[in-house]
């Protein structure tokens, strides 16, 4: 549905760009006979200038997104976010979980990525995960999972059958949910007294400054700040007070929530909060740049794309990630320009991109038809591929990284 007002604080709001009509990012199709009857909505970003958050004004329904087939399999996509979010069970067990028989809740828990460091301690857990075939994929890995969107109602029916949370975790999750509100009051009513909220996802100032349009798409429709954070939460009597940012996703900021005045601020959370009030997300001139610098990743795409097409040279995506559907299809890049996108999922082999129909293909044919080019998709997993392409490197395979300044390395 589109809306003229904040989904949090209902305050009218304009998109400052629109970047065109866009399918949903995870929906690759089977088979062309599925190409006519594809949903598109417009991908409109806007900047609330009374609570600051960064949301998308169109939203498909949640029903349409996360479902039997949803295509991201957390696990599978990255051995470094496993390692990752390992250390992060091990860190959040030592500061928060010390009590006899905590319990720990996470939404969004996927295919068990994180769940699963506590779930094998014996650690009570439950995962809310709303897609059933990577929940599945969680029992199956161990992991006590309920297939549900996790909202008021949910928390309260979890917190009579099970008693109150030590821990709930949101990673790459809270910019998934429409009902930011609906959320908040639930981790109200399912959060003990002293119990901590940990949301982790990419940042709001970090996309601004390395121009990373495409972490915009249907399933990341909200762009998370601190100040943002602060100010949803809020509402339902919570607060941060401590944060960490991280290099993954091009940028992240975990924030440590609690119940206001519970848990002492801590300097990290002062010093990001100061540089965050430094940066000028609360005045339009900054959204206005960061259109400018897309307008001109887009520019720079296609032409260096079309270029080395006309001089015969083959060109490859690498990663069919859903924020590449974002690029994709507002560069309006197609399968002469893109002649396959290489991808280790095997939910997404063998389908095409949403919007632009680019063939997935496993890595195996990246293996044996190896392009003179390959767009970086996954840019955010550069290192992790990096290591892995090393082969065709040598023979003087090159990557196109596909936004800001976009650049041939
Ligand atoms: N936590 C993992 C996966 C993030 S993908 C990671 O950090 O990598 C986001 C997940 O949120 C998807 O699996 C999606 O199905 C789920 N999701 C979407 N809406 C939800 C809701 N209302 N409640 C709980 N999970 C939801
Ligand atoms: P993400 O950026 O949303 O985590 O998605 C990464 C996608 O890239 C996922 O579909 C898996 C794919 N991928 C590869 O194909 N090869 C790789 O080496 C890595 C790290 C990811
Ligand atoms: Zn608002």
């Amino acid at each position: 549905m589109r809306h003229e007002r904040c989904r949090i604080c209902a305050q009218p709001i304009r998109p400052f760009m629109s970047l065109g009509r866009q399918p949903i990012g995870n929906a690759f199709l089977k088979s062309p006979a599925d190409f006519a009857k594809e949903y598109f909505f417009e991908l409109a970003p806007a900047h609330c200038a009374h609570c600051a958050t960064f949301q998308i004004v169109e939203i498909p329904a949640p029903e349409q997104m996360f479902h039997d087939h949803y295509a991201y399999f957390a696990t599978t996509a990255s051995t470094v976010m496993t390692a990752h979010f390992a250390r992060m069970a091990e860190e959040a067990t030592a500061r928060f979980l010390a009590g006899p028989d905590p319990f720990v809740v996470e939404i969004g828990s996927n295919d068990g990525i994180t769940l699963r460091n506590f779930a094998h301690k014996g650690i009570r857990h439950l995962g809310v995960e709303p897609s059933a075939n990577v929940a599945e994929a969680a029992r199956a890995n161990g992991v006590a999972t309920l297939t549900a969107f996790f909202n008021p109602e949910t928390a309260r029916a979890i917190r009579a059958q099970h008693g109150p949370a030590d821990l709930f975790i949101a990673t790459n999750t809270m910019h998934h949910i429409e009902d930011t509100n609906g959320v908040a009051e639930g981790v109200a009513a399912l959060l003990g007294p002293e119990g901590v909220m940990i949301s982790e996802d990419p940042y709001l100032g970090d996309m601004i400054e390395i121009g990373a349009y495409d972490q915009i798409y249907a399933e990341h429709m909200y762009i998370w700040s601190i100040t943002a954070m602060n100010n949803a939460f809020g509402r339902a009597g919570l607060e941060v007070f401590d944060v960490a940012r991280n290099r993954h996703h091009g940028g992240c900021m975990r924030y440590h929530l609690g119940r206001k005045g519970v848990h002492a601020p801590t300097d990290a959370y002062r010093e990001a909060l100061a540089h965050e009030n430094a940066l000028g997300l609360h005045r339009p001139e900054t959204f206005e740049r960061f259109r400018a610098d897309c307008e001109r990743a887009r520019a720079r795409l296609t032409e260096l794309v079309r270029d080395l097409r006309a001089k015969g040279k083959t060109v490859a995506g690498y990663g069919a990630t859903a924020k590449s559907a974002t690029i994709l299809n507002w560069c309006g890049l197609s399968p002469d320009d893109i002649a396959y996108i290489s991808d280790t999922t095997p939910a997404k082999q063998h389908s095409f991109a949403p919007g632009s129909h680019i063939p997935v293909v496993p890595p195996q044919r990246f293996a044996q038809d190896p392009p003179d080019f390959a767009v970086l998709f996954a840019w955010n997993h550069f290192a992790e591929i990096e290591a892995k392409e090393q082969a065709w490197r040598a023979k003087g395979g090159q990557w196109i990284l596909p936004i800001k300044g976009v650049q041939v390395v």
